[in-house]
């Protein structure tokens, strides 16, 4: 907030430009549609510009002694009215046309920017808050509709009618009247422009202090019970009433501000209206010009000054629109850091051989993680990683479905390294069941058909009974349509492996990889699911990382991991009779898991 805050009071005018830019593709997806309402824009404005002409030839018909004349002045009457009428229809149908160009570009560039996203490396979203990025890309998108509106609806039909105006003048009647508009409207424009710059810093000031008095009134509240425990009420008043002060202190430089561009303006205004009326009281009574033509000069000032008023305030939008689009755009900028290379190919699976070859990984450069992994897992077979938190085990599956690049050695399946291959090839053929679960904001369905969002509903309920869900879903109310909140924290931890079991093995990949996936569940429950999963488990590789030793007994291949290197290696046996780690760690679990027995029978003697 505060930095994205500092941006848009940083005045970049190239950033600016940059923005303008990256956005015009976007708006020429219906030429058409943008050609027909800048015509219509067009429109618009030449009958507003007519306007005073009409006024003026009813003003010059009453005023001349003619007496048949009476007619003329109906008819300019008439079209007077068609002239009003035409300038607000045109401005609705130029509106209705564009409208369709700029939602469509927002819904483009939100879409792009949603992909993008999801392309994006798993470290840029471990370090980002996920809520800010959702402000940024509506703040974004909806500068784009501001800016758009303002550019189109504002700023260009001005500009124009300027001109418009200005060239009127200047063929009609002396040089001297385009002159002082000109002058006018550049003073009025720069005044404007400099002043809102400065109050910027202002009005940041006063939405602050806003901010604070509001935060500190509600901090307090909410600590009702220990401002009460520290009978503190006085001391949160004083505080509160600080706050109060400043807010009143900003607000009156507010005020104060505003009320100096709007008189700046004002005079601005009023100086060149009298300059252009004295102007032309003096070429009337010269017989120059008639009375209409002054009526006409005039209502050509107050049509101008009307959607200038609102400069102030359009400008400052418009700085900050542009300031969120080119914030928006620098994610769209921002580049992956695992991409695809431009050869790469497709897995071939091949029964999905594993290897790890002298990995070496760290997430920062000043704290290596991984040093020198060796081990493979042949084609179908099981293999463990085992050790103590911390040791780099989620690590190496994080490595093996490349959310990131190993820094040494290097990671095959079937001798190809994985590097080489699309993302999508290598991913579609690992399914993970992750350590920490997160499951979507939607019912237990929806979470596990996501696995493969067109399984039927045959391969869904396999796929929940190999998971040893059917138990708790029958039990539920609503079954399979019952909603798991936030983020899955409406069902348990146990719950929430079990949906994450069954969603990986709807995905049906070659190669598997459980991540602690049973630690939430008790024992019994445990056992059970790795039974169902070793059946499974016989036509794919799998990797599986474990804290519960007893889960891995039968793996092929166990490494034993710590503080990021392979310690030891081996099957269950051959570790045993090391006398090692792994022996030491299996002779402390045993004895933790038997203790429980131990109790309950002491309890039965007693
Ligand atoms: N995204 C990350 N950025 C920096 N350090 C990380 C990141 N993820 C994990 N780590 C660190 O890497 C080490 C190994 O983590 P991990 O592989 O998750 O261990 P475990 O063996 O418990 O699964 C830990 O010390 C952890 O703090
Ligand atoms: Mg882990």
């Amino acid at each position: 907030m505060r930095g994205h805050g500092d941006s848009t009071t940083k005045n970049s005018w190239s950033g600016d430009w940059t923005a303008i830019k990256s956005l015009v593709p976007y708006f020429m997806e219906f030429k058409g549609r943008v050609f027909l309402a800048l015509l219509f824009l067009l429109l618009a404005k030449l009958a507003s510009v007519m306007i005073p002409f009409a006024m003026k030839h009813i003003v010059d018909a009453l005023d001349s002694n003619q007496t048949q004349i009476v007619v003329v002045p109906i008819l300019f009457l008439g079209l007077y009215g068609l002239l009003r009428l035409g300038t607000i229809l045109f401005g609705e149908i130029r509106d209705t046309i564009f409208g369709r160009v700029t939602e469509r570009a927002m819904h483009r560039i939100g879409l792009k920017l949603f992909q993008h996203l999801h392309k994006l490396d798993l470290d840029f979203h471990l370090s980002r808050r996920t809520g800010g990025m959702a402000r940024d890309i509506e703040r974004g998108t909806n500068g784009i509709n501001f800016l758009m509106r303002f550019m189109l609806f504002n700023i260009i039909p001005t500009l124009l009618e300027i001109s418009l105006i200005t060239i009127i003048l200047f063929t009609n009647y002396s040089a001297w009247y385009a002159l002082i508009i000109l002058i006018a409207v550049i003073l009025y424009i720069a005044y404007s422009v400099i002043l809102t710059e400065k109050r910027t810093d202002i009005v940041r000031q006063m939405n602050e202090m806003d901010n604070q008095t509001n935060t500190r009134a509600i901090d307090s509240l909410l600590n009702f019970e220990t401002v009460k425990y520290f009978g503190n009420e006085d001391y949160e008043a004083r505080q509160y009433d600080q706050n109060l002060t400043g807010w009143e202190n900003a607000r009156a430089r507010n005020r104060l501000s505003m009320a100096a561009l709007n008189s700046g303006q004002a005079f601005v205004i009023a100086a060149s209206i009298t300059a252009m009326m004295t102007l032309a009281a003096y070429d009337v009574s010269a017989g120059k010009m008639t009375l209409g033509d002054l009526v006409l000069v005039n209502a050509y000032m107050m049509q101008l000054f009307i959607p200038l008023n609102f400069l102030g305030f359009v400008y400052r939008e418009i700085k900050k629109s542009l300031a969120d689009i080119e914030h928006m755009f620098s994610l769209l900028g921002k580049e992956p850091k695992i991409k695809d290379e431009p050869d790469a190919g497709e897995l071939v699976l091949n029964g999905g051989e594993i290897r790890f070859e002298n990995v070496s990984f760290g997430y920062k450069e000043d704290r290596q993680i991984l040093s020198d992994i060796s081990f493979e897992i042949p084609a179908g077979k099981k293999v463990a990683v085992v050790g103590p938190s911390g040791a780099g085990k989620s690590t190496i599956a994080r490595l093996l479905f490349r959310f990131y690049d190993v820094d040494e050695g290097r990671i095959t399946i079937n001798r190809q390294d994985i590097r080489s291959l699309t993302q999508q090839s290598l991913r579609s053929a690992i399914g993970v069941v992750p350590q920490d679960t997160v499951l979507f904001n939607n019912n237990i369905y929806y979470n596990i058909a996501y696995g493969r969002p067109e399984a039927s509903k045959d391969d869904i309920e396999k796929a929940t009974q190999l998971a040893h869900l059917e138990q708790f879903i029958s039990k539920l109310p609503e079954g399979y349509d019952t909603l798991v909140g936030e983020r899955g924290l409406k069902v348990s931890g146990g719950e929430k492996q079990r949906i994450a079991i069954a969603r990986m093995l709807l995905k049906n990949p070659g190669i598997m990889v459980f991540d602690e996936a049973t630690s939430s569940l008790d024992s019994s429950s445990e056992q059970a699911i790795l039974e169902a999963l070793s059946e499974v488990a016989e036509s794919h590789t799998t990797l599986v990382i474990a804290h519960r030793l007893s889960t891995i007994v039968d793996a092929d291949n166990i490494v034993v991991l710590d503080q990021g290197r392979v310690v030891e290696q081996g099957t269950h046996v051959e570790l045993l009779e090391k006398q090692g780690i792994y022996s030491s760690l299996w002779e402390l679990q045993q004895r933790e898991a038997r203790q429980p027995d131990e109790l309950l029978s002491m309890a039965n003697i007693s």
